[in-house]
């Protein structure tokens, strides 16, 4: 018998027919800024599912190791149970969002160098910003698993980039989740508008989640587009 077993904002989580493996069900729910802001749109579960297994495909053919074993319909993927790690690591090649307020640097001006930052998990909290001295402090990840998961975050940085590219697409910022599985560190949650910044290359136009957070029309056309020219390329 499945039972829920984490209802989170975007997705809940069942456990599996099959040991050490759940089921994610992708929902229609949108949110930001922490919860505080929400909405449900029809198709937003489907579409997010579709971008973020191509993307898991892609990397998982460039030799990234993820949770994903299979997408068993338009919501549903069947992952590898892990321990997920509590922190959020997000890489940004240009300034926007949460980095341009904090550092009055405008949006969309190009980052000398990858700019990687973490997160922790928390709603409660608010996901505080920490840094690695903190997380070692605190034992929430181990030295060789933050180095590792800086190391995989950098290159799903540069692959990332090269496959929006190709799409022409901008890859501004994303962020990424880890978890613990057989003795090894794997590729959590979800890759999608949710979680990236992407413009598109000529104009600048926002294909991603701030379309929701500002208001700026439908988000799902944004997200419909990305998969659409992921589906061209990949
Ligand atoms: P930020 O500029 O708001 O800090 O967001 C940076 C990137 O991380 C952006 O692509 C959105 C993504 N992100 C999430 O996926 N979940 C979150 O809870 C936050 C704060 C950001
Ligand atoms: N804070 C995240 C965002 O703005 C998600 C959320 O809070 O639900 O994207």
């Amino acid at each position: 018998m499945e039972k829920l077993i984490y209802e989170g904002k975007s997705k809940s989580i069942y456990s599996g027919n099959t040991p050490n493996t759940l089921r994610v069900h992708y929902k229609n729910t949108l949110t930001a800024f922490d919860g505080k802001k929400t909405a449900s749109k029809q198709g937003k579960g489907a579409l997010n599912a579709e971008t973020s297994h191509l993307i898991y495909d892609y990397l998982s053919n460039h030799g990234i190791k993820t949770h994903l074993v299979e997408k068993i319909d338009e919501v549903n993927f069947i992952v590898k149970e892990c321990q997920v790690i509590p922190i959020e690591i997000i890489a940004r090649n240009i300034a926007a969002g949460s980095f341009s307020k904090k550092y009055g640097i405008p949006e969309g001006i190009p980052l000398k160098n990858v700019s990687l930052e973490f997160s922790l998990k928390s709603d409660e909290l608010g996901d505080p910003m920490i840094n690695s001295s903190q997380i070692l402090a605190i034992g929430t990840a181990t030295e060789e698993e933050l180095k590792f998961m800086e190391k995989t975050t950098l290159k799903i940085n540069e692959l990332l980039i090269d496959l929006f590219k190709k799409a022409k697409i901008t890859l501004v910022d994303f962020k990424l989740e880890f978890g613990r599985h057989n003795g090894e560190i794997i590729l959590c949650d979800e890759i999608s508008g949710d979680s990236c910044r992407l413009w598109d290359i000529e104009t600048g136009k926002k294909l991603d989640k701030d379309v929701f957070r500002r208001d700026l029309g439908d988000v799902l056309k944004g997200y419909a587009e990305v998969l659409e020219r992921l589906k061209k390329i990949i």
